[in-house]
């Protein structure tokens, strides 16, 4: 009974945490299966930042219902931001749930487990609510779940994420995360940079600093305060780490000195992933985001010249309740102007329990929601395909991270070239041919065709680097 299965939706910090969770459950002896139905475990690490994020779940636990009746020693468990956002409601739509553990509580899942197969009934697990218990309760109840790392389990072998935050204190009125992932907390230093070290010691090039506002990251010790930008100053001196990259960023806590720290740490990635919501005043305000479009221009600008060249991408939310055609139009001429690498766009979906669900009407008809998505995603697709046309005849440096989405689907698994894809220092997508074996390589790639998303190129194979050694050495 050591099989289990795990799917996950949601944000970095959802992915981190399932492989956490596999982490954990391997140490215990399980191997993990790739479908659900050959699994003795059957578990959803869930997210609930819009509606469609629940609703996938719970059809996908609908699917399993048959299943279990027929097979009731099959465990299946809720995990994450749902299960701590709907707790019993979990056990009601979906009666033959056995577990419910919440974001705050993963370390729990192995031991709750057991206690489902020793008969002892559902299990829950979750954290207190923002009004709960004392400030201190409630962030002791949020733990952030960070157990030995587990080289097979990384996505990747030359990859990983790091947490460096838990939880969010901004409280933007549309949005659930910080009920449900807890107030702020910054991790120590020590232990995000003991974790740097291993895994770089395990072969990873590339670490990718998590948290939901991790340019808001401070931890005190004492009279010491560390700050993102510390931080990467002290990851740097790592060896063996090529890159370092961090997501999200909070636009009023983007600083000069982390602007700085980005210009002066070459393995900083030239990337900033910064969503601004809205490009109307209007809108900002009642998303409470404790920012105005003219200070989001002005960060704008310092990031441009602080750092010539980097990629910036934005998150948006069309059709906020009191959304007019005027203020859409704002977000619209944002686009436009900041020439954003890539934006995600979102329809708004009302959370329940939101300062935002109870103070707005959410008024904007669902058509209109979709028209102006639409709209917004068409013209930021113009400017990503004129962005990478800049790329065509330019050779650019990719560590390589698997085959491309197309190869994984098609080609054989014996076959010698495949198509891979990899990312450039500032976060862009390049597909070429290649081997398996230059999987976690840098290489240098020479584009010569473009997708609004992707450069296409081939490898560039007396690159600069081994010119370089063959005449240090000859
Ligand atoms: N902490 C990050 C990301 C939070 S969730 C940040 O602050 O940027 C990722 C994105 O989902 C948000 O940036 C926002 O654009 C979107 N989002 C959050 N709540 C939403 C809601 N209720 N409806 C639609 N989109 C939402
Ligand atoms: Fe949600 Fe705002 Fe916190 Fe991001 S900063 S997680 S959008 S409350
Ligand atoms: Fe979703 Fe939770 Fe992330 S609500 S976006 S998985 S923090």
């Amino acid at each position: 009974m050591k099989r289990p299965y795990i799917e996950t939706v949601g944000c970095q910090m959802n992915m981190l945490d399932s492989e956490m969770v596999v982490a954990s459950l391997r140490k215990e002896g399980y191997q993990l299966v790739a479908e659900p139905l050959q699994a003795d475990v059957v578990l959803f690490n869930t997210c609930s930042v819009r509606q469609h994020a629940e609703d996938k779940i719970y059809s996908a636990l609908g699917k399993l219902r048959r299943h279990k009746q027929k097979y009731p020693e099959k465990v299946i468990g809720v995990l994450g931001c749902m299960a701590q956002n709907h707790q019993k409601l979990v056990f009601e739509r979906a009666p033959y749930v056995d577990l419910v553990v919440g974001p705050g509580q993963l370390q729990r899942v192995p031991e709750l487990i057991a206690k489902v197969q020793s008969g002892a009934g559902p299990q829950e697990a979750l954290s207190l609510g923002r009004k709960d218990g004392s400030a201190e309760e409630i962030k002791r109840s949020h733990e952030s779940f960070d157990p030995l790392r587990d080289p097979e389990m990384r996505p990747t072998p030359s990859q990983a994420y790091l947490r460096i935050q838990i939880g969010c204190d901004k409280f933007c009125t549309y949005c659930i995360v910080p009920s449900v992932r807890g107030p702020e907390q910054g991790r120590p230093p020590a232990q995000i940079v003991a974790e740097a070290r291993t895994l770089a010691d395990q072969g990873c090039r590339e670490i990718t600093l998590v948290g939901q506002t991790v340019n808001s990251y401070r931890y005190r010790e004492g009279d010491r305060v560390t700050r993102l930008a510390d931080l990467l100053a002290m990851l740097h001196e790592i060896e063996g780490l090529r890159r370092l990259k961090f997501v999200t960023n909070y636009p009023k806590d983007m600083t000069d000195d982390l602007l700085e720290a980005m210009r002066e740490l070459p393995k900083v990635s030239r990337y900033l992933h910064v969503p601004a919501q809205s490009g109307s005043n209007r809108m900002l305000e009642r998303m409470k985001r404790g920012y105005t479009v003219e200070d989001y221009r002005e960060m704008m600008a310092r990031i441009r010249s602080a750092l010539p060249g980097a990629a910036v991408s934005s998150d948006f939310i069309v059709g906020f309740c009191g959304e007019t055609e005027e203020d859409f139009q704002q977000s619209v001429e944002l686009v436009r102007e900041c020439r954003f690498k890539n934006s995600f766009i979102f329809k708004y979906s009302e959370r329940p329990g939101t300062k935002g669900a109870s103070l707005y009407a959410d008024d904007v008809p669902d058509e209109v929601k979709r028209r102006r998505n639409n709209e917004l995603l068409a013209i930021q697709t113009e400017i990503g395909d004129e962005e990478n046309q800049r790329f065509l005849g330019q050779i650019v440096e990719v560590l390589v991270e698997g085959p491309s989405k197309q190869a994984a689907k098609h080609a054989a698994a014996d076959s010698p070239t495949l198509q891979l894809t990899g990312r450039t220092r500032d976060d862009r997508i390049v597909v070429f041919d290649g081997s398996r074996r230059q999987v976690g390589q840098f290489l240098d790639i020479a584009i010569y065709d473009c997708t609004p998303y992707t450069l296409i190129g081939e490898v560039v194979t007396q690159h600069a680097g081994s010119e370089l050694l063959a005449l240090q050495s000859g």
